[in-house]
């Protein structure tokens, strides 16, 4: 038995996991003051007052071992949650940023054949376990910064055999290291130079034989497509997320991203679980959304990376679209695994509050994996993944800017970083 001790706060984000939270519901925390958390082997046991948690401590321990951490002006939050990730790759490109810094765009450097193109090569190049070894310390890094789940895309093997050894990696991850790894095939995530000439026939081998090879060995539960001007268009976009659908893959979109292109609109018809990025998603786009419950996963650190404006998170929350945040994690636009940043980013560049951002990285980021019947909140009988932050408050954790509050990280009821 574990028994987290009279903490300032205990977040419980509590209430959100039938629907995703949406408008006013973000910044419903439903916190507990001078509050305490019993977990009995890997599941929340109890979670209330510290007068309670003691009590219930008394009653059911029995002659068990009980490890009491002390929470004593520290916040305690859910395990914070990643939904979109590119976390399986070799290598780096950090001489992209010093193009970019002299004016090189993003897009220009992708179409120069670097970009994700550059991070392809290199992963074409890596054996399996050199990507395990690779995207292991990244793993690390979440631990730290107190993310417990991560969504992990492919996309940087962009032929069969590459695509799978990115999805095996992440499986094998899964299995051994503490982070929980929630795959999505991305073999649409740039057309590699052998099909530049002929993109629908990259789009075909993608929704022919990669899904259906994918699907069949069971290493993806969604598909993601870069549908972005000079990447994929809607129409091919739509017809990767359906082929997917048919194999049993959701849907998920990197929509609206650079240009304006009906993303948004695209994630709202096809009913796909949750469009990503949406800088320039149209307020028709938006409403669509809403009325169909699409999940927002916005990244404001990819627009703090590509210096560009990020996305109008206050529209959408008014406009009821359930939001969630995430690093974006990938070796071009936003080489972080701090999340505890992204929520201060969040804060200070989208203007969204201290509750919805955290909010959006646990509760609302669950539904976006599929996963909010078992994390994102502190309840009784979900899984025990928590954070003990060196915060009084909430508010603090986002005052404080830039650095790691993580003190404590509990991954199925076992403090794994202290
Ligand atoms: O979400 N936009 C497309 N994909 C990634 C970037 C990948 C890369 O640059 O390697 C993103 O920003
Ligand atoms: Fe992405």
């Amino acid at each position: 038995m574990l028994y987290i001790k009279n903490a300032a706060q205990v977040v419980t984000v509590s209430g959100g996991s039938k629907a995703p939270k949406i408008g006013s519901e973000m910044e419903q925390l439903n916190v507990i003051g001078n509050g305490g958390v019993v977990v009995e082997g890997d599941i929340i046991a109890f979670a209330g007052t510290d007068q309670e948690a003691a009590d219930y401590v008394e009653q059911h321990a029995g002659g068990k071992d009980v490890k009491v951490i002390l929470a004593e002006g520290k916040t305690v939050t859910p395990g914070l949650i990643d939904p979109h990730t590119h976390v399986v790759f070799a290598g780096s490109r950090e001489h992209e940023l010093a193009l970019r810094l002299r004016g090189a765009t993003y897009m220009e450097i992708l179409q120069a054949g670097g970009g994700i193109l550059n991070s392809a090569n290199k992963t074409r190049a890596a054996s399996e376990s050199q990507l395990i070894g690779e995207t292991r310390k990244r793993l690390d890094r979440f631990l730290v910064h107190g993310v417990t789940t991560i969504e992990a895309k492919s996309g940087y093997g962009l032929r069969l055999a590459d695509e799978l050894k990115q999805l095996r990696a992440a499986r094998f991850l899964h299995n051994d290291h503490p982070v929980d790894l929630v795959s999505t095939f991305m073999g649409a995530h740039a057309v590699p130079p052998e099909y530049k000439s002929d993109p629908d026939k990259y789009v075909r081998i993608v929704t022919e034989e990669m899904i259906p090879a994918v699907a069949k060995e069971g290493l993806a539960e969604y598909c993601d497509v870069f549908c972005e001007e000079g990447v994929f268009t809607p129409g091919q976009s739509k017809t990767i997320l359906e082929a997917g659908l048919k194999w049993g893959l959701k849907p998920k979109i990197h929509a609206d991203e650079i240009v304006p292109y009906r993303g948004a609109e695209l994630a709202a018809e096809i009913g796909a679980v949750s469009a990503e990025h949406l800088l320039r998603a149209s307020d028709a786009g938006i409403r669509a959304m809403a009325e169909k419950g699409v999940i927002a996963v916005l990244l404001p650190g990819t627009a703090f990376f590509l210096m560009t404006k990020p996305a109008d998170a206050r529209k959408m929350i008014e406009a009821g679209v359930p939001v969630a945040l995430s690093t974006d994690r990938n070796p071009g636009s936003s080489p972080t695994e701090s999340l505890p940043f992204i929520m201060n980013l969040a804060c200070l560049t989208m203007r969204m509050t201290p509750a919805e951002a955290l909010t959006a990285c646990t509760i609302n980021a669950a539904h976006a994996i599929g996963r909010a019947d078992r994390i994102g909140s502190i309840e009784v009988g979900k899984q025990a993944d928590l954070v003990i932050f060196d915060a009084p408050n909430v508010e603090y954790m986002q005052y404080h800017y830039a650095v790691n509050l993580t003190e404590t990280v509990i991954k199925n009821g076992v403090a794994v970083i202290l």
